[in-house]
């Protein structure tokens, strides 16, 4: 699925991200600044954070209950964010934008 990333100053990285990674693992792979991923896509860094397009929320769904508590220690919280390593990738999710916050830059 074609995944764009939008770097906090406007730079955008569209890359082509296999079904079945996460968000985050198409930033890691292909050295996609902003997205930093610290505990590795365990849920527990809350360095990947991103922000979800408004239209694409719904394909996205909505945080676990363990994604709510990590996105607490985030910075900049808005109600479309969220761990990039918790959204998976499917083809469903082909051309969607994400944009990486500004304590991440
Ligand atoms: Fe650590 Fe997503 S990579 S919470």
């Amino acid at each position: 699925a074609k995944i764009t990333y939008v770097e906090h100053d406007g730079t955008e990285h569209v890359v082509d991200v296999k079904p079945g990674m996460s968000v985050m693992e198409g930033a890691i792979k292909n050295n996609i600044p902003g997205i930093d991923a610290d505990c590795g896509g365990a849920c527990a860094c809350a360095t990947c954070h991103v922000y979800v397009k408004q239209e694409w929320l719904d394909k996205t769904g909505s945080p676990s209950a363990m994604e709510e508590s990590m996105l607490d220690f985030a910075e900049n919280v808005e109600p479309n964010s969220r761990l990039s390593c918790q959204i998976k990738v499917s083809d469903e999710l082909d051309g969607l934008v994400v944009t990486m916050p500004e304590s991440q830059h």
